[in-house]
């Protein structure tokens, strides 16, 4: 029933997501900061990657753009129908499913990279999915997570926010102390530039990344 009111909360959304500065990208310098970051930290060759809650599939289709295979996830049928429309024109290197990514669709040791941007902070179980994009990641493979603790923003997305243990966002020394329990390799960027945000900021954002040991898991 709440993933339901979820889906429901953000199909609502969808229409007007883009329209802040961070989510659509339109202005060409915040898209080219992402997309240098996302050069930096996704994998420098041409890799399989998983966009966990893709939203409209702005990342997604700067993933691509880098040279990626990408497969997109969302809840939202109002979000996938937008992000399989921003992507259509890169063809098979792009797929977009509808689907939860508490218990992504993924099998077990198939993508070099996760992706997943503002998502954890809405899961009720944000370990425990961790887990699962790490045993979906091959050997050596990499999470790429960028995720804040907004102020004063809680989560409407749902009646009880408190079942949600990130409801509001994550600290990055919480979301590290959980990552180093499903993969090592642990960095913290913070993001502090405005022209990532479309204005200046003066809450906690960060990109966090680590890898899978390339044999075995920490
Ligand atoms: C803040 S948006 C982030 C979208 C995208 N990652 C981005 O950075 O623009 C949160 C997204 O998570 C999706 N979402 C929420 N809960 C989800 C879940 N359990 N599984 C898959 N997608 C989910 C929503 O539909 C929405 O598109």
């Amino acid at each position: 029933m709440r993933t339901e009111q979820i889906a429901k909360y953000w199909d609502e959304y969808a229409a007007e997501y883009d329209l802040e500065p961070d989510h659509g990208l339109l202005d060409s310098d915040t898209r080219m900061a992402w997309k240098d970051l996302l050069r930096m930290w996704l994998p420098h060759q041409a890799s399989d990657v998983a966009d966990l809650a893709c939203g409209t599939g702005t990342l997604t289709a700067l993933a691509a753009e880098l040279g990626h295979r990408v497969h997109g996830f969302d809840l939202s049928g109002q979000m996938v129908e937008r992000a399989r429309a921003k992507t259509a024109h890169f063809g098979a290197a792009v797929c977009i499913e509808q689907a939860d990514v508490s218990n992504a669709p993924l099998a077990d040791s198939s993508v070099d990279a996760v992706l997943a941007r503002h998502i954890l902070w809405t899961l009720p179980d944000p370990q425990a999915a961790l887990a699962g994009w790490a045993r979906a990641l091959r050997p050596g493979g990499r999470l790429v997570l960028v995720e804040g603790r907004w102020t004063g923003v809680g989560d409407d997305s749902v009646d009880d926010p408190e079942a949600m243990p990130w409801s509001g966002g994550v600290a990055a020394s919480d979301l590290r102390a959980a990552v180093e329990r499903v993969a090592e390799n642990v960095q913290v960027v913070p993001l502090t530039d405005p022209v990532l945000w479309g204005r200046e900021i003066d809450d906690e954002r960060y990109l966090l990344t680590a890898t899978v040991p390339a044999r075995g898991r920490p």
